[in-house]
């Protein structure tokens, strides 16, 4: 293995970014779903994000990751003004790692050019793609499935690519949505080493809307909305607190 390609190298983010929403709301319509919502995460925090369903978990993740814009409020991703990007793609590309429920691989494409998608884009040649999505399916490990197609794996299995894929781009911020929503007790927990795995290994900082008690005894801190509203109790902790 290239040295250029282990996970310490000197190309590899020190820290996670840090999130600050200042009175971020969202409007569809006349529908309000998120209300004058504001908090701050810092680099390397594990946030859980708490709420029913339809409370706007969703909304939230969608308007950080910048698939989304706010109706009102801003989103500062380290020194991005989310809100104000012009290319919202090349951010996404370079700073956000997405997990989604449904793990959206493409069943045309193997584990590994599934995994390797954001690097492709990022214009990343051919070796070191290569060298960088084995390293990360050895870190899920899948190392031995690279060739499969995703209809060969679990449901747990196809997770893990996922999430090997979120990594790829080496973010300084993984949003994932529910993401052992699909998967049973036991597969739900191997999915949450992996995830703090890397937390601590790459100080990446995660927000991730569950409801799996696994991921509230671990995170730092919990954010909980209602009906669009955060609720005070997960009220951010002051910046000046922050490292
Ligand atoms: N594109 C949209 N158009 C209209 N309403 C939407 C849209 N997306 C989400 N909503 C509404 O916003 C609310 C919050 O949804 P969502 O963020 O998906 O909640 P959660 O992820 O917590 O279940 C829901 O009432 C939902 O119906
Ligand atoms: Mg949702």
């Amino acid at each position: 293995m290239a040295p250029t390609t282990a996970p310490e190298d000197g190309n590899h983010p020190a820290a996670g970014a840090r999130i600050v929403l200042e009175h971020v709301s969202r409007a569809y319509g006349p529908a309000t779903v998120l209300f004058d919502v504001s908090f701050t995460i810092g680099p390397g925090e594990l946030v859980a994000l708490t709420g029913p369903s339809g409370s706007g978990k969703t909304t939230l993740l969608q308007l950080i990751g910048s698939l989304d814009r706010p109706s009102s409020g801003t989103i500062r991703v380290d020194d991005t003004a989310v809100e104000c990007l012009t290319h919202p793609a090349d951010f996404r590309r370079d700073t956000v790692g997405f997990v989604f429920q449904l793990h959206h691989l493409l069943p045309h494409l193997t584990v590994e050019q599934n995994a390797e998608l954001s690097l492709v884009a990022a214009g990343i040649p051919r070796r070191e793609r290569h060298e960088r999505v084995l390293d990360l399916l050895e870190e899920v490990g899948l190392a031995d499935r690279a060739d499969d197609f995703p209809k060969q794996l679990s449901g747990g299995e196809r997770q893990r690519v996922a999430i090997a894929r979120a990594l790829a781009g080496r973010p300084r911020l993984v949003l994932a949505d529910e993401p052992t929503g699909a998967l049973d007790t036991g597969t739900s927990a191997r999915i949450w080493e992996l995830l703090l795995d890397l937390r601590a290994r790459h100080n990446t900082t995660l927000l991730v809307a569950s409801h799996d008690l696994t991921l509230l005894e671990h995170a730092d801190r919990e954010l909980r909305l209602v009906d669009g509203r955060l609720l005070p109790s997960s009220s951010p902790t002051p910046v000046s607190e922050l490292t």
